[in-house]
């Protein structure tokens, strides 16, 4: 069997989703989770963006260990000595540097030329080798770029020490038999000086489809993305690449990944609870309807016979039908324990007593509780985020006609301060009345509210994404509560301590990561 490379960029590509910024916490959680899934590299994010990245891809580099992680350099010194640093401690590691190779980019983005792109190109190479074994070079917008100096280009590289040549589809322009031709072109040409890789953009839906027609034609690594996250229209699914390769086996054969299929679906939810992201109802593999069939027909052939209108088994990606609903109140702390660990938990005592306490609250007050309540009960539990504020209560007013006003008590510094104040709406008002106890004001940029599971008596999950000063980056905030004005306050109580914890760094800049080199 031939190993395909698995390069997840869910951390960093598919952070510039709009709307998807994770905090160090929650990337940390995510980079297990993915490791857990067998990804073979992760991209842990780009070093050099922010203090808060480099932050994130030192913890994640300390924490993981059986996964290569990886750090993106823009090829210049101060990028790749940043990837270098923050990757300094894991016990794999890979800095991945770019530039682009399109004749586009390089006239009216980088004003290069193409022999100054080749020696950028050469000496991030060298000066990454100084750092690391295992470098990965990019040429951006490969899809557009002539062959003959993506050729050139690659030869300088790979000499300099580049053991992978990614041929980015940037902007999501190429149809599969195109992809599938410069691949091969580019396989035989390398012809086992290093890896062919492909990382392919979704803007005309393609992305899945130009990544297996890349392995057929002898790419050996994919990068890829948890739901398809990524810049603009999103990377190729990770999740759609792996199962139609084992699905279509008989097409890909002698092909496999280093997946654990029954990883995926955890790992999907993990992702749109923290990114407050859904993936589309209809999406491949984990949309919610992947797997439900509505019509007579299919539902009449499925009970006589699965494989009528059933490719893949939900419980091959981690979906266990049969076991969504699942504990009530008198469920005790090991069936509680048992189920996280079904669910792809790995929790400490400390963490599990407080989850066991929260869902004993939950299962009190919601008649059945579902293996998605857990999921993001547990999620929320496990972001370790300082609590410089918390809510101890809030009272709410609001009638057809009146004026909405909140009463708020927060606990800071072990003293308890109540205040109350109004707004044009309740959120308004509660989020005001935040405001004037903490004494930070936060400007909303967006607010999402989600059911996490059926009924009226839901869990509500709420996302808000705020920022507490005009030229810091915005906070992600999440909430869990049975009420979604609690779940609401708590998110942005959320957002204000994850700010906190991380202040100092988001001012200190290392460097524009705006500029294109
Ligand atoms: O889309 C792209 O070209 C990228 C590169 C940095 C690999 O994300
Ligand atoms: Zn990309």
């Amino acid at each position: 069997m031939e190993i395909i490379k698995i390069f997840d960029t869910t951390l960093r590509d598919g952070e510039q989703s709009p709307g998807a910024s994770m905090n160090t916490e929650e990337k940390i959680q995510i980079a297990a989770q993915l490791e857990r899934l067998g990804v073979d590299i992760i991209e842990a994010g780009f070093a050099a963006a922010s203090p808060g990245d480099f932050d994130a891809i030192d913890k994640i580099s300390q924490r993981v260990t059986n996964s290569t992680i990886c750090s993106l350099a823009r090829a210049m010194d101060s990028d790749v000595k940043a990837a270098g640093e923050a990757i300094a401690k894991a016990k794999m590691k890979r800095i991945h540097t770019f530039i682009a190779t399109s004749s586009i980019h390089m006239e009216h983005k980088l004003k290069m030329t193409p022999d100054e792109v080749i020696k950028r190109a050469v000496r991030a190479v060298e000066y990454a080798r100084t750092f690391v074994d295992d470098v990965e070079f990019s040429c951006e917008d490969a899809g557009r770029s002539d062959i003959g100096f993506i050729k050139e280009i690659s030869d300088a590289v790979i000499q300099a020490g580049a053991s992978t040549i990614n041929l980015p589809d940037t902007v999501g322009f190429r149809l599969p038999f195109e992809i599938g031709a410069m691949v091969k072109e580019m396989s035989q040409y390398v012809q086992g000086r290093a890896i062919i890789s492909v990382h392919n953009h979704n803007d005309l839906g393609l992305a899945v489809a130009n990544s297996l027609e890349a392995i057929a034609n002898g790419a050996r690594q994919v990068e890829c993305t948890i739901n398809g996250l990524g810049e603009r229209a999103g990377n190729a699914a990770l999740e759609e690449i792996v199962m139609a390769l084992k699905t279509r086996s008989d097409v890909f054969a002698g092909f496999d990944t280093s997946i654990n299929t029954k990883e995926i679906y955890p790992t999907s939810r993990l992702i749109a609870n923290i990114t407050g992201i859904e993936p589309q109802p209809n999406k491949a593999i984990v949309g919610k309807n992947a797997f439900a069939h509505e019509s007579g027909i299919h539902q009449d052939g499925m009970l006589k016979n699965k494989s009528t209108y059933e490719i893949i088994r939900p419980e091959d990606i981690g979906l266990d039908i049969q076991d969504t609903l699942v504990l009530g109140k008198h469920s005790g702390r090991a069936a509680f324990k048992d189920k996280l660990t079904k669910l792809g938990f790995i929790v400490s005592d400390e963490e599990l007593n407080s989850a066991f306490e929260r869902f004993k609250e939950l299962a009190d007050k919601k008649k059945e509780v579902y293996d998605d309540d857990i999921r993001a009960l547990v999620t929320s539990e496990m972001t370790n985020i300082k609590k410089t504020y918390e809510l101890i209560a809030m009272q709410l007013m609001d009638s057809t006609g009146g004026v909405p006003s909140a009463a708020v008590t927060i606990k800071h510094n072990e003293t308890e301060i109540t205040d109350a104040g109004i707004g044009n709406g309740t959120i308004d008002a509660v989020f005001k009345t935040i405001d004037r106890i903490t004494g930070y004001h936060g400007k909303l940029i967006d607010y999402k509210v989600k059911s996490v599971s059926e009924g009226k008596d839901a869990l509500a999950n709420v996302t808000v994404k705020v920022t507490f000063n005009d030229n810091e980056p915005a906070i992600i905030g999440h909430g869990l509560s049975l009420d979604t004005m609690l779940a609401s306050a708590k998110a942005y109580i959320g957002a204000l301590n994850s700010y906190l914890s991380m202040e100092g760094k988001l001012k200190l800049r290392h460097t524009d990561s705006s500029e294109t080199i």
